[in-house]
């Protein structure tokens, strides 16, 4: 009987999916969830033939020089900026990522950061529970309209789809988006979507939700002079990456009532935040759980999961980001 393939589980995950993965690897399970990054990722990687990672293991040159029997890592995640792809394909290493079973749920959370930073929820409950709460005001926390405003969505993939179906046949919103590349007519039709400039959406739009994938060319997509454009009483919304917004500059607008309030999953450097959002009060914080209901959670488990079988038994992966690093005479 030949040898199993050896794994590494990165981070701590659902049991039946180590259960899964054991029928045909010998599993090395980070159970214990220790932070394993660099020379101690490396370490534990040591021998391996696979990687089941989460998105924030940095996969990269040096790691993968240290590597030389890793053949494929795959992300628990739809995003996959912790591979540096350029280098996995010249290592001839795979990587896969969670696409696709995450997407209503993804968007869901986006509406519901939406709702809470446009309705003042989390600031009008820490209001509340902190005792100040002496009578009614006509005023007290007014926020901005959701219903019938002007839904501004940069990153219009599966999830900013969602996002935009949401905001139009739930909430009678005029969806405007801006992409990379235009969406064919029937996606834009089916929703409501009408494709402008990114500036036309900072200036125009009531709410602008950040949707788009992190790449080099994406690093701080909204700063200083982006927020400028918006208008004083806009909300903004980062469900993408951190490292997409300038999180000093977006506390410096909040702080300044440039804008009227955001609402972040993602931060630049998580877990750490920037102290000056930790300040504003008119901004609401999740610590990256725009997936997090245990059936997504699950289901992003075993697509990894079934990535690395795929791979193992059939020599091909599920969802690969990097087909390529497989050509032949590579
Ligand atoms: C979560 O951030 C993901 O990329 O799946």
């Amino acid at each position: 009987m030949t040898a199993k393939p050896r794994i590494l589980v990165a981070r701590a995950i659902f049991d039946d999916v180590i259960g899964k993965l054991a029928a045909h690897f010998e599993v090395d399970a980070n159970q214990a969830d220790d932070a394993l990054a660099g020379p101690a990722l490396a370490a534990r990687l040591a021998g391996k033939w696979g990687a089941f990672t989460t998105g924030g293991e940095r996969i990269d040159a040096a790691l993968l020089a240290q590597c030389p029997t890793l053949k494929i890592v795959a992300n628990m995640a739809v995003g996959y900026n912790n591979f540096d792809v350029a280098a996995m394909t010249a290592a001839g290493v795979l990587g896969a990522n969670a696409p696709g079973v995450l997407t209503e749920t993804t968007a869901d959370f986006g509406f519901a950061l939406l709702m809470a930073t446009a309705r003042r929820i989390t600031e009008s409950e820490h209001f509340l529970r902190a005792g100040q709460w002496q009578k009614w005001r006509y005023d007290l926390f007014a926020g901005q309209e959701v219903h019938g405003s002007t839904l501004g969505i940069i990153g219009m993939g599966r999830i900013g789809q969602g996002v935009a179906r949401r905001g139009a046949l739930g909430f009678g919103m005029r969806v405007i988006y801006h992409n990379r590349t235009r969406l064919d007519a029937a996606t834009e039709a089916a929703c409501q979507a009408r494709y402008v400039s990114k500036q036309e959406l900072l200036q125009t739009a009531d709410h602008v939700v950040l949707v788009l994938p992190y790449t080099p060319e994406a690093h701080h997509t909204i700063g200083a002079a982006e927020l400028a454009l918006m208008k004083p009483s806009a909300t903004l919304v980062n469900l993408a990456r951190g490292g997409i917004v300038d999180d000093a500059a977006l506390a410096q607008a909040l702080q300044a009532g440039r804008i009227a309030a955001a609402g972040l999953d993602v931060f630049e450097g998580e877990p750490q935040v920037h102290p000056a959002l930790l300040a504003c009060r008119n901004v609401v914080l999740t610590p990256h759980i725009a997936s997090a209901t245990e059936p997504t959670r699950r289901a992003m488990a075993h697509l990894a999961a079934d990535n690395l079988i795929a791979f193992h038994t059939q020599g091909r992966a599920l969802t690969p980001v990097n087909p390529e690093a497989l050509a032949p005479g590579r």
